[in-house]
Order: structure tokens, then sequence, then C-alpha cells
């Protein structure tokens, strides 16, 4: 790609097509990078910073991927030369981050003046949201949204190369796309293990949920493109990978030659070199009997499955638009331990949606007894704009969410310490993370079961997968021992 876009022509007009497109600003950006590299006698620094899901977090490699091409060095330093916020609106309490550090760069905008400040992510697809960094954060240079990350270069050499005395905030959001631009450059965070999107958005409307309206209709990318992908990241040394979607299980319905997502599965399990492999997010309703089976035959396939409950009771889920009930996700958890007794089961669970009775609430705990989750996400509802939950009446008071919250996340804490307990002493095979930054001369990794945990060693493991004794339980970690191999 380097080579592609350093023979860009530059002496025409951009082209139409994409990715070619872009190729081209970062070219037209890598050449005033270097007459500024010159002329500072340093490359330019740019801090991204990521708020939310696993899907931002791929984003912001993209992202980096085209900055680093450009020749921005990477900084943690929010007091940056351009600083990104890749934003989350699931909840409120992110949006409010969001303008916390807003405020603070007001400060550091106004000791460099060049400074570029941007904002992505799902929060900016909100026209509200918009409208209030309009009016109460002129500073920001650059909005834009989920659809059009791929134009980042576009969007910044716009700005860059912008003679005007008094240049304007750019704000380039779209509603939806059907674009899917594939051959960008990608700066993964870690060297040996990496998200890969399967799919972009989401069809099924959750009545709490804002992010169908933030992230558009579901989008599959072809199954060439991501084995494709895969096999790139192979041979570049990732051995883990996490193929990311809203609702994995939908993947594949809306290709023109359509393939379910076990399918997809089943080939990326054959992919050779590649050792682990895990997904995000399983909706209930749509996790079929045919991926259990790919599941339960794959040696690579994490024994670890992320499927969000968000309340036990019928009743609520039905008004939550859900498709499955107490009873019918009961079973389905009984089908996959079934098929495979040594699964980590994991969730996500909101407390306090509109309506939600004392019994509503017993049915969550009854599910969470019955279950017996590795770990779980609890939420408290927040209530979004827009969703149809927002206009519900019978909203919980606060103190008994509160409540409510405090025994769930109390009773999800116990069962994930004996479950932790109870699977100590065990040798598995870890993948070495990081060092560990709290106890030198220690190393922290996950097992496939997504258990933490640390050991003595030291960075030459760091993306390796060596067997480690579960020595001892810490609630929610390990600490290990390295074993033969
Ligand atoms: N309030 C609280 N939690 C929410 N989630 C999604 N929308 C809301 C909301 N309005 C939770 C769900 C989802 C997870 C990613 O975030 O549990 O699975
Ligand atoms: Fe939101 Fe439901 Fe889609 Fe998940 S499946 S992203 S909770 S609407």
């Amino acid at each position: 790609m380097t080579k592609i876009v350093e023979s860009m022509d530059m002496t025409v007009a951009p082209p139409e097509k994409e990715p070619e497109r872009q190729y081209y600003f970062i070219r037209k950006l890598q050449l005033w990078m270097e007459d500024k590299k010159r002329e500072l006698g340093r490359p330019l620094t740019a801090c991204v910073t990521t708020f939310g899901c696993q899907m931002n977090a791929r984003d912001s490699e993209k992202i980096l991927g085209i900055l680093q091409m450009i020749g921005y060095e990477e900084t943690d330093q929010e007091e940056a030369d351009l600083v990104l916020y890749n934003t989350c609106t699931v909840r409120e309490n992110a949006n409010l981050k969001v303008y916390g550090h807003l405020g603070q760069l007001k400060r550091y905008k106004k000791k460099n003046p060049e400074m570029l400040t941007m904002l992505c992510g799902c929060m900016m697809q909100e026209q509200t949201v918009v409208d209030k960094i309009k009016t109460s954060y002129r500073n920001v240079d650059i909005i834009f949204g989920t659809h059009n990350i791929f134009k980042f270069a576009e969007l910044l050499a716009m700005r860059v190369f912008d003679t005007s005395a008094k240049k304007r905030m750019i704000v380039d959001v779209w509603k939806d796309t059907d674009a899917i631009v594939e051959e960008l450059p990608i700066e993964r965070k870690y060297s040996f293990k990496s998200g890969v999107n399967i799919m972009f958005g989401c069809n099924n409307f959750c009545s709490y949920c804002i992010v169908p309206y933030v992230r558009g209709r579901e989008r599959s990318r072809e199954p060439e493109e991501i084995i494709r992908e895969i096999r790139e990241l192979v041979a570049d040394g990732v051995v883990e990978i996490m193929l990311l979607g809203q609702n994995v299980n939908s993947y594949g319905k809306n290709l023109e030659h359509p393939v379910t997502f076990a399918q997809l599965l089943k080939q990326v399990d054959e992919i050779e070199g590649l050792q682990r492999i895990r997904f995000m997010t399983s909706h209930p309703k749509d996790l079929s009997d045919e991926l259990i089976d790919v599941m339960a035959h794959s040696q690579k396939v994490c024994r670890q499955l992320h499927l969000p409950l968000q309340s036990g009771s019928s009743r609520l889920l039905k008004i939550m638009n859900r498709h499955y009930t107490k009873e019918s996700y009961l079973e389905l958890v009984a089908k996959i331990k079934k098929a495979m007794p040594d699964i980590a089961l994991t969730t996500d669970i909101i407390v306090g949606f509109p309506g939600e009775t004392e019994q509503d609430f017993k049915d969550t705990m009854d599910v969470i007894e019955k279950v017996q989750y590795d770990s779980a996400f609890t939420f408290i509802y927040s209530k979004r704009t827009g969703t149809p939950a927002a206009a519900m009446e019978d909203q919980v008071p606060e103190e008994v969410v509160k409540e409510r919250f405090d025994r769930l996340l109390k009773r999800v804490q116990e069962i994930s310490a004996e479950k932790t307990q109870a699977g100590g002493g065990v040798v598995e095979d870890v993948l070495v993370e990081d060092v560990n930054k709290q106890e030198t001369g220690y190393v922290t990794g996950r097992t496939a079961r997504n258990y933490l945990v640390h050991f003595p060693g030291d960075a030459s493991l760091i993306g390796t997968i060596v067997p480690v004794r579960l020595c001892e339980s810490k609630g929610f970690y390990y600490y290990g021992k390295q074993c033969e191999q």
C-alpha cells in the first residue's frame, strides 16, 4: 500500500474512486508533513482517544493507520498537534465524558492555536450533539460520523489546505451508507491479536438502544475480503482474532450470495497459522444449531461466548423487542452447555428498564443463578432520546434502580469468584498480552475462556501462547506459573 500511495500522481485532480481517492489525500498530506518536519525539526504528534466498544477500538486503529501513513507520531498526551476523540453514545455518561475532555481542550488550544481537534464516532451521529458542539465548543475543527471514517484523510486535507483566514468547522456526518471501503491502512494496537469487522450496523432496534440509529442498517463484508484480511494478519504475526459485529449471528444475510455466520466461522477456522478465534456480539434470538456445532468441533474457536441477556423477565424482553423469552434463553444456554460443557458464558444486563417491577428483576436474578455466568456487564438503564423506551412512562425511581443494581452486581461478582475458584489448579494455554505494569517480573495474559492470568515472566513472552498452571484464584483472575512446554 505504501508503494501505491507514494506513486500517486499529484499533478492531476483527485480520483473519484475509493480507496484511490484517499491514497491521493494521504500522499498530499505526506508531502505537507515533510515540510512541517523540516520547519519544526520534529514530526507532528497525534493523540487518539477511544470511548466505547470493540467496534470503536477497531475504527480508531483505522484512523491511526492513516495518521501514521501520513507521518504523524502517536502520543497519549492530549496536548498533541492533533487530538481526536472517537465517541460512544450508548449511555448518557459516555457523552458526559466527552464534554469533559472538550472543556480541557479549550485550554490546550489557547496554548497551541495550531492544534487540530477532531470528533468522530457514534455521538456525532446525533444532531443535538452536533448542534451543541457548534454553539458551545467552537474550538473543534472537524466532526465526522461512523459512516465516513474512510474519508478521514480527505477531511484532514480539507482543513490543512484551507487557506481562508477564518477557518470554519468542517461537519461531515452521513445518515447511513451502503459503502464499505476496503484496503485502507490500519495500525493495530497489539501485534499478536486483532479485531476484524465482519459486518457494520444493526437492524434489531431493541427499544432501549441507540446503536441502530447511529450505526445504520446491517451491512456484511464479503467473506473473501474477511478471509483475505485475516490471512494477511496471520502472515503479520497475529495469532488471535475477534470477529466483530453488532449481531454476528445475522452475518451474511444481505450479501449477493448469502453466507451464514457459522459458514464464515468454518472458513476462518481453516486458516493455517491462526490459533484463536473469538467473536462478538451474538444475539440470542439468532444463535443457530449450526453455529453451536461449528464451535463445538473447532480447536480454534475459544470456549467463550458473550450472550447478552438484558433482562430475565419475558414480559420486559417483549417490550425491549428482544424476540426471546426467559425460557427460550435458558433452553439455548442448556443446549450450548451440553455441546460444550467447559464454555465460559458472559452477558450484558440492564437494570431499571421502564416499568421494571420487583418480579421482573427477580426473574433476572433467577437467570443469573441458573446460568452461572463467568462474568457479566451490568448497566443502569440510560434514557436515549429517539429510542422507543425513552418515550415510555413508568421510569423506575433512581433509588430503586440503585438498590437493584447493587444486589445484582453483588451476586454476579460472587458467582464469578466461585467460578474462578472452581477453575483453579489446572493448566491452561495463556496468550501473553503484556508485562504486568503493577508487578515487576510478571506478565499478563488470557486463557481461551478469556480469564486473566498473571504469572512470572518477561516481555519476550508477549504474543506467545504458553501453558500456565492457574495456581491461585483472586476473584476474577489468577496467579499462575508457567509449565514446561
Ligand atoms: N441503557 C443502558 N444500557 C444499554 N445498553 C444498550 N443501550 C443501553 C441503554 N440505553 C447496553 C446493553 C448492550 C450493551 C452494549 O450496552 O446491555 O448489550
Ligand atoms: Fe443495540 Fe439490540 Fe442492536 Fe445490540 S442488537 S446493538 S442492543 S439494537
